[in-house]
């Protein structure tokens, strides 16, 4: 009985307290959360064993609580202060990231990269950076996974742009709670000083998922790395953010072209046309499951590798691409993907999740967010009719090699240019040549990324209503 009533007189001091900050009254709590006053006074009082999850919900929506204090009083359901409560259940099989739905294609080289930074003593704090719908998130739970699975480490997955993440928000799991806890002292600041003594000295790491406010490394992070000499933190985020003393990794797609093994270079007779190119076996699941009939021959194989190589081998957009299979042939799709990229990558509004909003919306925010040189260098790529040297969009921009370069580079950090693979061949030490993104091609000459004048992100529907020219 005692285990039972002390959590209650947490829990009614704690209600009392969140209450009293609210400035408002049992009479007046009772009226905006449509629970009783007999309830509320009684809750306060500890005389309710253990309050249902839907009273807690109830009560604190109509509090109006912030994130900290919402965790703190579904803790006090415990019996306990934050952090005590956090320390009893805290290690690896409470903390894990959330287990993806679906195979994880290529990306072995920068899950070998991301092993040895998060494998390393010294590097703790690594951001990766790239355009939406590139698979940072999916990479970053690939890369958590296994540092998890190998070496026990309780991982803190926080998605920091989707605050009620159905995969990591059940409600009333200590879970949950934590999440809450720690993104919002993160966010918001606070005391953070009780949840660096709960990760003391233990191995942990966090994962702030989609952290895309500026400046990213909040005064709470940073104490939380200097207190805590095990912690790491993983960064996933659209903007190139310099944290001091911070890795970066930029991710560019998935290759298109064959990257490795016998096939690379010129496909040999008998050679599977998709091995070695992540994009192509990606899209052709995508194709498979989307067009079951559909024979994976080897026509079709390649008709599926020029659809990604017009969309990128951005996987948002190959899965979107797809969808639109259910109402067009292969042959019709590769052609709005020359056409059209943008409307196509949009996806049928049936399958739009909602929450992270149209790739071609985003990639838009990205160019209207670029510093104006960036743009001009965006806009001279454009009007090259092939691949360009830094040298050759220098001329054209009528601006110093160096100052050129410098924007390349910025260009690359963001994902909206690719380089292109050194060809077969070519001499060492030949300079790099470079394209902007087939998609950000159509939006940049669109001009539909500034002031959308209907010409660039059209909605989809509309677009697809006459079909393929
Ligand atoms: N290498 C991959 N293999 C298979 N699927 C992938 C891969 N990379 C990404 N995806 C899938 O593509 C979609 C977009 O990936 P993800 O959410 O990781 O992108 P993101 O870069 O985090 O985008 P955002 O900037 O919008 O957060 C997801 O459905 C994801 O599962
Ligand atoms: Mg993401």
């Amino acid at each position: 009985m005692t285990n039972r009533q002390a959590p209650s007189a947490e829990f009614g001091a704690a209600l009392r307290s969140a209450r009293g900050t609210a400035g408002l009254t049992q009479e007046q709590l009772a009226g905006l959360s449509t629970v009783s006053v007999r309830a509320i006074r009684n809750l306060e009082r500890g005389q309710v064993g253990r309050p249902r999850k839907d009273t807690i919900r109830l009560l604190a929506d109509a509090m109006r609580l912030s994130d900290t204090r919402r965790a703190a009083l579904e803790l006090a359901v415990e019996g306990a202060s934050t952090g005590k409560a956090l320390r009893d259940v805290y290690s690896a099989e409470f903390a894990f990231p959330p287990s993806p739905l679906r195979s994880l294609f290529g990306r072995g080289a920068e899950l070998r990269a991301l092993d040895e930074l998060l494998g390393s003593e010294r590097e703790r704090l690594v951001t990766i950076v790239g355009l939406p719908g590139v698979g940072k998130s999916r990479l970053a739970q690939e890369a958590a996974l296994r540092v998890h699975a190998h070496g026990g480490t309780p991982v803190l997955w926080l998605p920091m742009d989707r605050p009620d993440d159905v995969v990591t928000q059940v409600p009333g799991r200590p879970q949950s709670a934590m999440v809450s806890w720690v993104r919002s002292l993160i966010a918001e600041g606070g005391n953070h000083e009780e949840l660096a003594s709960l990760f003391g000295d233990k191995a942990t790491l966090l994962v702030l998922d989609g952290h895309e406010v500026s400046p990213a490394a909040s005064p709470a992070l940073m104490h939380l790395l200097q207190s805590c000499r095990r912690l790491k933190v993983l960064v996933t985020s659209r903007r190139s953010h310099h944290f001091p003393g911070g890795r970066l990794l930029p991710l560019a797609p998935l290759p298109t072209t064959c990257q490795s093994g016998p096939a690379a270079g010129r496909p040999l007779p008998g050679d599977s046309l998709s091995a070695h190119r992540p994009a192509v076996e990606l899209m052709l699941s995508y194709v498979s499951h989307m067009r079951p009939d559909l024979l994976l021959t080897d026509s079709v194989t390649a008709t599926v590798a020029e659809v990604c190589e017009a969309l990128d081998g951005i996987p948002q957009a190959l899965e979107a691409a797809a969808s639109w299979l259910l109402l067009y042939s292969l042959d019709q799709l590769l052609v709005l993907a020359r056409e059209r990229p943008l409307a196509l990558v949009e996806g049928p509004a049936s399958l739009s999740s909602g929450t992270t909003g149209a790739l071609g919306d985003l990639l838009s925010a990205a160019v209207t967010g670029l510093r104006p040189r960036g743009k001009a260098l965006l806009a001279a790529g454009v009007s090259q009719d092939s691949p360009w040297t830094v040298d050759e969009v220098a001329r054209a921009l009528g601006v110093p090699p160096a100052e050129a370069a410098q924007d390349v580079h910025a260009l690359l950090l963001h994902g909206l240019i690719r380089q292109l693979p050194a060809e077969p061949g070519g001499a060492a030490g030949r300079p790099g040549r470079f394209a902007v993104l087939h998609l950000v091609r159509e939006l940049v000459a669109a001009g539909g990324y500034a002031a959308d004048d209907g010409g660039g992100a059209r909605p989809a529907a509309q677009l697809m209503a006459g079909g393929p020219a």
